[in-house]
This record gives structure tokens, C-alpha cells and sequence, in this order.
């Protein structure tokens, strides 16, 4: 298939393109760089073996964004481009409004205008907010508890619209849950701008000496060890299931909504010890508050992914926090030094 990827220079993206270039898809990458490097498409090429055909584009950029899709013959659109910082969100929220829902409404228009019927979602498990049970299946409630979670819960809402009104138009909506890794290359990876927010690029940046220690938020959570439990997700056991998710829209003609996890919960201690074994080096840390607005305990049900994709995750936290540790100390400054 001849295959636009959105957002392909993001952390998500650019191991999904891996995949995808590994399984004969012909691809066009297209980003603004608002938040990845173009470094990235050096490291692709470098993995691929391959020259990578790119179009810096922002989805915001109405004309652009139909430029980019008129005449580019694409059998399918993977749209992973978008703002995704939770705090960010809450302070500028109409920023996030603009490039995400905003985006997501030219693409969609772009795709129709340009006869392209087929589209994967990367949506988020932040659309079950705080959920009353776990593991989580795809019929809970949604409900959303930020900014950016509202605009993944409308852009899923904006495509089952379109959906309802065409029905030639196929969505893959992917709520996925805790991306973590790289691949094992170790030349890319995830690299985030500033202080990282999320867990696992803050144990790597402390076990690579950037940061002194880690803050665990809160040790009196009702769960195994008082830490907080998610599903942690191998990124390149994530980007296998988009090229799983494409399959399954050109073999069964219709669309789905699928957790992405592996259906197990791993605590905060659980992974900064596993990250201690995979490295070798110590992530020293602090007991501090809770986090305003975290949750306890969130893992998937990834059933439904199995039974329509064929997909399940298949690479455990050892090998997440080897590759991830292989990154990072391998690029220390992420891909600024590269
Ligand atoms: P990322 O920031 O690394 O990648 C997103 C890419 O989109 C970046 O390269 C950015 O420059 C680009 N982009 C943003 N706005 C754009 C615009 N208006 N026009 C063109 N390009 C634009 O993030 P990621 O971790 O790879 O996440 C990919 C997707 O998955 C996002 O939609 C995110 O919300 C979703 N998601 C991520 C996680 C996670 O923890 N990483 C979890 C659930 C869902
Ligand atoms: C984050 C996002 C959420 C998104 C999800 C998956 C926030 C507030 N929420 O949530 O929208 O859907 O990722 O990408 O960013 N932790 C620490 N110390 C740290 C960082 C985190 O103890 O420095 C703990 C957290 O309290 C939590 C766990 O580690 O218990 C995981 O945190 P994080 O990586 O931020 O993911 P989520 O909380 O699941």
C-alpha cells in the first residue's frame, strides 16, 4: 500500500514507519517538526536502508494539508500527529484544540476531497479517564479529565461521524496505553522536550545522570506496592499493530476500536527495578505526593485487538527497558547531539 503517515518524525511514528517499510509499504512521511527532530529521517534511512520520502507539513495549514493529500495516490492515512502533554493542555487548551481537533478536521476533509478511505487513529487510554474496573475493555465509560483527553474523545467522536455518513470510509481507532522502548537499533527512540512527564524517560534520563533522582508519585495507592500501575507497552510491539490494524481494514472492510496494551499491570517500583537489572546502573529515588490527577491502577483488556487484528504484544518489560536504556545511552541528549 502506498501509505501517508502523519506525524511519522514522532516517537510513535517513526517506529510504525520501520515497520511498515519492513513489510513492503511504500511510505510518505509528513510533520512540522513541532515536537521530533529531522534527524530522525537520517535514522530511518540509516534502518531502512532506504531514502525517506518526506513533506514538512502542518496539519493546520488548511491549503497544505489538502496539497499534501491531492494527487498523492495513498491507499490509506496513518495520523499520528498531534500535541500530547497532559499539563501542557491545561494551560493553553485552545492550542490544543487548534492542532489537534483542528488537524484532525483538515486531514479528514483533505482524505475526502482526495478519495482516501482509509485511516488508523492513534487515540489514547486517556479517554477512560479513571476507570471503575480493571483490566479495561473498549465498552467502558468515557470520560475524559483534561484537555487533551477531550481532544482525543472528539476526534474519535468527528470519525465515527464521518464514518456514519460514508460508510465506504474506514477508521482504526487505537486507544494505546503506555508506549515505552525504542527500537533495537538503539537510533531512535523517544525524546522528549525539557523535563520529561511520563516515567519512563524520566528513570532513563536519571539513569543516564541528566537528573539527579526520580520522583515517585505517591506510595499510598491502593495497589501491590502503594505505586501506581499501568500497562506498559513495548513501542515497536505498538507499531507492529498499525501495520496489523491496515490489514485488518483492507481484509475485513470495516473499521474497529482496540486497546493497544499487554493486559498486564507493572508498578512503578516493579519497572524502576526492572530498569535497574536491564541497565546496571541505580535509579535513585524519592517517595513524594500523589500527582494531581493521576489514577491507581489502569491496564487494558487487549482481547479485542487479538480477535480482529491477530495482534497481541509479545515483548516483555525486560526487553522494554533494555531498548529503552540501549537509546538512551546511546544518545544521551536524545537526538539533539545527532
Ligand atoms: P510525538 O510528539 O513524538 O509525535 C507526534 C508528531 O506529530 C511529532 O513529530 C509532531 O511534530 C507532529 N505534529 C504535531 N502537531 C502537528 C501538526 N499540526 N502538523 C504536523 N505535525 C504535527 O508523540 P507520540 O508519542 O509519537 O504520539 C503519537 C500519537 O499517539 C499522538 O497522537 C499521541 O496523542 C498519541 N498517544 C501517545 C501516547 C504516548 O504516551 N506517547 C499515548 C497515547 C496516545
Ligand atoms: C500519561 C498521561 C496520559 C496518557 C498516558 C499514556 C499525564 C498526566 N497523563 O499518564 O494522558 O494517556 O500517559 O501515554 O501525563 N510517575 C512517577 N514519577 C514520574 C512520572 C510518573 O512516579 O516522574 C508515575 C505516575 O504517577 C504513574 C506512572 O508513573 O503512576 C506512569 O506515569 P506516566 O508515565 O506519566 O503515565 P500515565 O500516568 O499513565
Amino acid at each position: 500500500m502506498r501509505i501517508l503517515v502523519c506525524g511519522g518524525s514522532g516517537y510513535i511514528g517513526s517506529h510504525t514507519c520501520v515497520v511498515l517499510a519492513e513489510r513492503g509499504h511504500d511510505l510518505v512521511l509528513a510533520d512540522n517538526f513541532s515536537n521530533s527532530s529531522p534527524v530522525v529521517l537520517e535514522r530511518l534511512q540509516a534502518i531502512t536502508g532506504a531514502p525517506v520520502a518526506f513533506r514538512q507539513v502542518d496539519l493546520r495549514d488548511r491549503a497544505a494539508t489538502f496539497d499534501l493529500l491531492a494527487g498523492g495516490g495513498f491507499d490509506a492515512v496513518l495520523h499520528f500527529a498531534a500535541l500530547k502533554a497532559v499539563g501542557e493542555s491545561c494551560e493553553r487548551p485552545l492550542d490544543y484544540f487548534e492542532n489537534n481537533i483542528g488537524g484532525t478536521l483538515h486531514l479528514l476533509q483533505a482524505m475526502q476531497a482526495a478519495g482516501v478511505k482509509r485511516l488508523v487513529f492513534s487515540s489514547s487510554a486517556t479517554v477512560y479517564g479513571d476507570p471503575d474496573r480493571v483490566p479495561v475493555r473498549e465498552d467502558a465509560p468515557l470520560r475524559v479529565t483534561n484537555p487533551y483527553g477531550r481532544t482525543k474523545l472528539v476526534m474519535e467522536q468527528l470519525i465515527g461521524d464521518l464514518v456514519a455518513t460514508d460508510p465506504g470510509f474506514q477508521a482504526g481507532v487505537l486507544r494505546y496505553f503506555n508506549p515505552v522502548g525504542a527500537h533495537s537499533s538503539g537510533l531512535i527512540g523517544e525524546d522528549p522536550s525539557g523535563p520529561p512527564n511520563n516515567l519512563m524517560p524520566y528513570i532513563c534520563q536519571v539513569a543516564v545522570g541528566r537528573r539527579p533522582r526520580l520522583n515517585v508519585f505517591g506510595g499510598d495507592w491502593p495497589t501491590v506496592d502503594g505505586t501506581g500501575v499501568r500497562d506498559y507497552i513495548h513501542v515497536v510491539d505498538l507499531a507492529r499493530a498499525h501495520a496489523d490494524a491496515l490489514d485488518a481494514l483492507v481484509r475485513d472492510g470495516r473499521g474497529f476500536t482496540v486497546n493497544l496494551g499487554t493486559g498486564q499491570g507493572v508498578s512503578v517500583l516493579q519497572l524502576v527495578q526492572a530498569f535497574e537489572r536491564a541497565s546496571g546502573r541505580p535509579v535513585p529515588y524519592d517517595l513524594v505526593p500523589r500527582r494531581a490527577g493521576d489514577v491507581a491502577e489502569v491496564y487494558a483488556d487487549p482481547a479485542l485487538a487479538q480477535q480482529l487484528l491477530g495482534w497481541r504484544a509479545q515483548l516483555d518489560v525486560d526487553a522494554m527497558c533494555r531498548d529503552a536504556w540501549r537509546w538512551q545511552s546511546m544518545n544521551p541528549e536524545g537526538y539533539g547531539a545527532g
